[in-house]
C-alpha cells in the first residue's frame, strides 16, 4: 500500500500513527501513575476508620461496657449504635434504629475477627479486635434485616447473627427513645 502512495500520504500516515502511539503511551502511563499513587496513598492512609481500643478491657471500661451497648439517640436526626461482636453473638442481638435517620454503627470485638454485614444494604465491614469499625448509613424504609457474621470465627460462626429492626421515626420516638440505650433484644 505504502509504495502506491505519494510522499505526502506516507508522511500523513506516519504522523497519524505516531499521534496514536503517543495517545496509547500516555493512557498507559496515566493508568500506571494512578495505580502507583493509590498504592502509596492508601498505604499511608487506610480507607477504613482507624481507631484503636484495648480489646482485653472492653467489658470493664469505656465506650463498649454492656450498659452503653445499643442505640443512643444523639439528635433528632441521628443515632449511634454500639455493638460488640464476640464468639458467638452480637450484643445486642436485636438492634433497633429509626428509618430516615443517620445511623452510625460502631463495633468492636474482644476476641477474634468477626464480620459485620446488614443484608439488603451495602453495610459490610470486618470487626477486628483492638480496632473500632465505624459505618455510617441510613435506612429509607422500615423493615427487618438479617445481620450475620461473615468472617469465620471458629466453631460457632454459623450461629452468629443478629437482627436489625428499622422502625418508623415516630414509632421509634414513642417506643424506644425513652430507653437510654435502645434495643429490641428480649
Ligand atoms: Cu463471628 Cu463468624
Amino acid at each position: 500500500m505504502v509504495e502506491q502512495m505519494d510522499g505526502h500520504s506516507v508522511d500523513t500516515v506516519a504522523r497519524s500513527e505516531q499521534r496514536w502511539a503517543y495517545v496509547v503511551a500516555g493512557t498507559i502511563f496515566f493508568m500506571f501513575a494512578v495505580i502507583v499513587y493509590n498504592g502509596l496513598h492508601w498505604v499511608a492512609q487506610p480507607p477504613s476508620n482507624v481507631e484503636t481500643i484495648d480489646a482485653g478491657r472492653l467489658h470493664l471500661v469505656g465506650e463498649f461496657v454492656e450498659t452503653n451497648l445499643g442505640t443512643e439517640v444523639v439528635s433528632d436526626r441521628s443515632v449511634v449504635v454500639r455493638v460488640t461482636a464476640e464468639q458467638y453473638s452480637f450484643v445486642p442481638s436485636c438492634i433497633v434504629v429509626p428509618a430516615d435517620t443517620e445511623v452510625v454503627f460502631r463495633l468492636t470485638s474482644p476476641d477474634v475477627v468477626h464480620g459485620f454485614l446488614i443484608a439488603g444494604t451495602n453495610v459490610n465491614s470486618m470487626v477486628v479486635p483492638g480496632f473500632i469499625a465505624e459505618v455510617r448509613t441510613r435506612f429509607d424504609q422500615p423493615g427487618d434485616h438479617l445481620m450475620p457474621c461473615h468472617e469465620y470465627c471458629s466453631v460457632g460462626h454459623q450461629a452468629m447473627w443478629a437482627r436489625v429492626k428499622v422502625v418508623d421515626r415516630l414509632e421509634f420516638a414513642r417506643s424506644y427513645a425513652s430507653q437510654l440505650r435502645a434495643s429490641c433484644a428480649g
